[in-house]
């Protein structure tokens, strides 16, 4: 018998090919552009593993496509482009690479902080202008870190993390989601569990790190800006539609806020016109877990997810196993 048939819709670090190659009958997508919605319909028709990016949909329509697949393996740890339940109905196994990217998306976000706060883009950029006179007192004055308030919405795997380096800058860290943590995690990372309506008056920088639910869209939108401090800067590292861009950038434009740092985006990967003029708005390009060691992780974790459930296994990361009785 021969291998079982799958596809990943881009090419992967060679320690990934090497697994879904060892494991797989591989067709891999090698065109520099994204993989076209039709070109993923057509060539996932009799594969039985699929290994995507957080860019393609895993819906009905792919589903019912796919009558083979087996495994949806997303290299992401956010899901929000797999349909889970309709993934249960259809029998397949959906993963995504939680924990691996913990640790680079903390740094991207404080990154994200520190560049906003201390105004960097717009030095860089005035440095490459060729017009910066040189120092002068109060040039690019921008805000402390240190000592201030960190408001972290979402108290997961990444939301910790950035408590965790809070604590060199001598941060008060409050922190707000769904449930406290243990008290032990509280205690060691001196965190103090808020409501949501406290962290957005409290926080000097709000951060986000709650994965997007219908419950998390529009989180941040101009109620809740409304209740942040003028000097506030708000930071986001999860998923461009918990925060209504078009309400941020009319808070921007009335000096609600004092800035925000972005790294996704409601529309991706479109942004708010409004926004793009901005000064006080640092802008990337969903780079948060971008580290070659991290995605290469990622793209493991994903090929290994897709490769255990064909020796018998269960995928390390099945978002289903329970529903599916894996
Ligand atoms: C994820 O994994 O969900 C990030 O958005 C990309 O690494």
């Amino acid at each position: 018998m021969g291998k079982p048939k799958a596809l990943a819709t881009r090419p992967l670090f060679p320690a990934a090919q090497l697994i879904l190659d060892a494991s797989f009958d591989m067709d891999y997508w090698m065109q520099p552009e994204r993989m076209p919605r039709e070109e993923l319909l057509k060539r996932v028709a009799d594969r039985e593993a699929l290994v995507c990016m957080l860019t393609d949909k895993v819906d009905e329509e792919l589903l019912t496509a796919a009558p083979k697949l087996r495994v949806a393996a997303t290299v992401s740890v956010g899901y929000d482009n797999i349909d889970v339940a309709a993934c249960t109905r259809h029998k397949v196994a959906a993963t995504n690479t939680p924990g691996v990217l913990d640790d680079t998306t903390a740094d991207f976000a404080w990154t994200l902080l520190m560049a906003v706060a201390r105004r960097l883009v717009e030095g860089d950029t005035w440095i490459r202008s060729g017009s910066w006179p040189g120092w002068e007192l109060d040039q690019l004055a921008g805000t402390d870190v240190y000592g201030k308030t960190l408001g972290i919405a979402g108290f997961g795997r990444i939301g910790r993390r950035m408590a965790r380096r809070a604590l060199g800058f001598q941060m008060r860290v409050i922190y707000s989601g769904r449930t406290r943590a243990p008290i032990e995690v509280e205690q060691e990372l001196r965190a103090e569990f808020v409501e949501m309506d406290r962290l957005l008056r409290d926080a000097d920088f709000v951060t986000l790190h709650v994965p997007l639910l219908p419950e998390t869209r529009h989180l941040i939108c101009k109620d809740t800006l409304g209740k942040m401090k003028r000097s506030a800067f708000l930071i986001n590292t999860s998923r461009g539609p918990v925060v209504d861009e078009a309400a941020l950038a009319e808070a921007l434009e009335n000096k609600q806020i004092a800035g925000a740092a972005l790294d996704v985006y409601e529309f991706e990967p479109k942004v708010h016109p409004a926004l793009l003029g901005r000064k006080n708005v640092v802008l990337a390009p969903h780079i948060g877990s971008a580290s070659l060691e991290t995605r290469t992780k990622m793209a493991v974790m994903a090929a290994e997810n897709a490769a255990t459930l064909f020796q018998g296994r269960r995928p390390p990361n099945a978002l289903n196993a329970g529903a599916l009785g894996l």
